[in-house]
C-alpha cells in the first residue's frame, strides 16, 4: 500500500460519500430558505451542491438551476433525487474541480453552501469567482461554518472567515454590492453518528448593482 497517496478532491469526496447512502438531511440548508425564499426566481448556480438539496429547492421554486460538485457520487445521487423530487427538467448537473473550473456565464443567485473541503481547496480564490458570476442585479449568498464540526475530517485549526470577513476578503466595494445580510448565526447539528452539536454559521448575502 503506498502511504504516501493523499486523494485528489474527487477521490476524497467521491469515497466521502460512496461510504452511506445519503451524507446530507435531504432538506435545503434553512438560512438559503429564509434568505431567498422570497427572492423572484431566474438562473442560479449551486456551487458544492453535494446530494442536491439546495439545488431542488430552489428548482421547485421555479428556478434554472445548474449544480456543480467535484463528486460525481454526489451528482449520480442528486439526479436521482431531482427526478424523484419532478424538478430534473430544471437542473443541470456538472462535475467539475472549483479549484479549476469557474462558472462560464452569470446568475441571478450564485450560493455555495458550505463549500469547504479537508482536501486542498482555494475557497476565497473559489468565492471570488463566484462574485464574477453574479449578473447585475443578482444575488451571492454564502453560508459557511465559522468553526469545523466536532466531527468533521477538517484540520481543525484553520480559521474559518466571519461574514464580515468573508465581504472584506472579497472586496464587496459598496458602489458595486449591497450587503443585505452579515451575520452569525447558532443552530443544532447532528452528525452522521447521531452526534449533535451546536454550530456557529456565518451567513452573507450581497445584491450586485443592477447597473454595473
Ligand atoms: C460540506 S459539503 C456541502 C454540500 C452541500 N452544499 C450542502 O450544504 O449540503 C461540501 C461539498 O463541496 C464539494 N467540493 C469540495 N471540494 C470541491 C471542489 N474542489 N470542487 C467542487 N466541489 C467541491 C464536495 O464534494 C461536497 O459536496
Amino acid at each position: 500500500m503506498d502511504s504516501e497517496h493523499k486523494p485528489g478532491p474527487s477521490e476524497f469526496w467521491d469515497e466521502f460519500y460512496a461510504e452511506r447512502q445519503r451524507v446530507w438531511s435531504g432538506k435545503p440548508n434553512g438560512a438559503l430558505v429564509r434568505e431567498v425564499g422570497a427572492v423572484a426566481p431566474g438562473r442560479a448556480i449551486d456551487l458544492g451542491c453535494g446530494e442536491g438539496a439546495d439545488a431542488i429547492w430552489l428548482a421547485e421554486r421555479g428556478w434554472t438551476v445548474t449544480g456543480v460538485d467535484v463528486s460525481a457520487v454526489a451528482l449520480g445521487r442528486a439526479a436521482e433525487h431531482a427526478e424523484e423530487a419532478g424538478v430534473a427538467d430544471r437542473i443541470t448537473w456538472l462535475a467539475r474541480d472549483l479549484a479549476e473550473w469557474e462558472p462560464e456565464e452569470a446568475y441571478d443567485l450564485v450560493t455555495a453552501s458550505f463549500l469547504h473541503s479537508p482536501v486542498e481547496f482555494p475557497r476565497e480564490r473559489v468565492l471570488l469567482a463566484a462574485t464574477r458570476a453574479v449578473a447585475p442585479g443578482g444575488l451571492l449568498f454564502v453560508v459557511g461554518h465559522t468553526a469545523f464540526p466536532p466531527w468533521s475530517r477538517h484540520p481543525h485549526d484553520e480559521h474559518m472567515p466571519s461574514a464580515e470577513e468573508l465581504a472584506a476578503s472579497l472586496g464587496l466595494r459598496s458602489d458595486l454590492w449591497a450587503i443585505e445580510t452579515s451575520t452569525s448565526e447558532g443552530r443544532e447539528a447532528t452528525g452522521p453518528e447521531g452526534q449533535k452539536a451546536v454550530l456557529t454559521d456565518a451567513i452573507l448575502k450581497a445584491r450586485r448593482s443592477p447597473g454595473d
